[in-house]
């Protein structure tokens, strides 16, 4: 018999259950617990797939670092509190944030780190990046939910982007969600998958937002309930503890929109979306608006998005990036300056990417957030 892989599993299971969601899909290329993509690589870096923020440079989590500072004096210092993570990645973000936080010594006494990972592998890349951080045990859970109770700090970068997303379609007789399916022209060792449409168009059609009901034929619209469910539960954790929580992902900010977004990438190029699951990363926008509101639903308060661009330029990384030059070589200075321009000029992640607050009732907009 031939080895086990993720495509041949996932064979079996539209054999035994029929077409699945692009959200099944999804959530088993990423997070199968054998063979999903996060679960036994590191993919960060050159020599991965791809780099996210805190790994093109350290300026970026030293000032989610300052900004966690700010947000936790504004709730009066309460000591002990948890800072939580969702998704730490390599937890470099976390390191260079904690580090940067260490300015306020009794912000770095009352802080109990959360990290929030499902992929073993990662968590004890997490292990190893914290070991030298000062500042007490760091706590790794799987969901949210397990994290215990009390005013929270909550950072999530480039985290609900992979979470799963439905799709629907709308044809000539309404809307219909995308399915996916064995593609006759693979083989029992060798699956191939395809797209398909529901037949009867039951469940797509509850899934489309009213104001994109007349959108024309062959419009996609995506679906998250998946990042919905955990906004709501950081909207109820924020609603019933004093907190703050700061998102930052690419995505849209105006809302349910039309388009198909799902994306695959693998060695820091796109691939085809249905081609080798477990393979290369697959991502879909963000969609901020029902991201915020799903958290107010749980009770909590949202800001923004502002542009990513925008939002680290308040913070002041021109300032910091001055600093970090004037005791760099030459190199390093033209380091510092390409990753600077990489985070926030509009050409690159300045303004697809972009970070939305929320917060306890009646805190106010936190750092970044106060309009102009
Ligand atoms: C694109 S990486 C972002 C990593 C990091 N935040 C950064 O900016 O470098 C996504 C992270 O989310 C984790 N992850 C994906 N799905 C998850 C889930 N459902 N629950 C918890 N962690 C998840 C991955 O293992 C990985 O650490």
């Amino acid at each position: 018999m031939a080895a086990e892989t993720l495509a041949r599993h996932l064979a079996r299971r539209i054999l035994m259950d029929g077409p699945l969601s692009v959200a099944a899909f999804m959530a088993e290329a990423l997070g199968h617990p054998r063979f999903g993509y996060y679960m036994r690589r590191d993919p960060f870096g050159v020599s991965g797939d791809f780099t996210t923020a805190p790994e093109i440079s350290q300026m970026f989590g030293e000032l989610v670092g300052l900004w966690c500072v700010d947000s936790w004096a504004r709730l009066g210092g309460p000591a002990p509190f948890h800072l939580v993570e969702l998704g730490p990645g390599r937890g470099t973000l976390m390191q260079d944030a904690l580090r940067a936080a260490s300015v306020v010594p009794a912000f770095r006494q009352a802080v109990q780190v959360h990290l929030v990972e499902t992929s073993p592998t990662l968590r004890e890349r997490q292990r190893q990046t914290l070991s030298q951080t000062p500042g007490g045990a760091v706590q790794w859970h799987d969901r949210l939910e397990d994290v215990p109770e009390g005013p929270t700090l909550l950072i999530a970068n480039e985290f609900f982007d992979a979470l799963p997303v439905r799709q629907v379609q709308k044809t000539g007789h309404g809307w219909f969600e995308r399915l996916v399916d064995l593609d006759p022209a693979g083989t029992e060792e060798e699956p191939r998958f395809r797209f398909v449409l529901e037949a009867f168009g039951s469940s797509g059609a509850r899934l489309v937002p009213d104001r994109l009901r007349e959108a024309p034929e062959g419009s996609v619209v995506e679906v998250s309930p998946a990042s919905q469910a955990v906004a709501r539960t950081i909207g109820a954790r924020l609603a019933a503890h004093p907190g703050a929580a700061v998102a930052i992902d690419y995505g849209h900010a105006v809302g349910p929109a039309v388009g198909d977004t799902l994306q695959a990438l693998r060695r820091h190029a796109y691939a085809p979306v249905l081609e080798s699951p477990g393979e290369a990363d697959l991502t879909a926008h963000v969609d901020f608006a029902t991201i915020a509101a799903a958290a107010r639903e749980g009770g909590a308060e949202a800001f923004g998005p502002v542009e990513q661009g925008e939002w680290l330029v308040r913070l002041g990384i021109r300032q910091r990036a001055q600093i970090l030059e004037k005791s760099a070589s030459p190199a390093q200075a033209a380091d510092i300056r390409g990753a600077l321009a990489r985070l926030i000029e509009p050409a690159q992640m300045g303004t697809l990417f972009k970070v939305l607050a929320l917060t306890s009732p009646g805190l106010g907009p936190p750092a970044g957030f106060e309009t102009p």
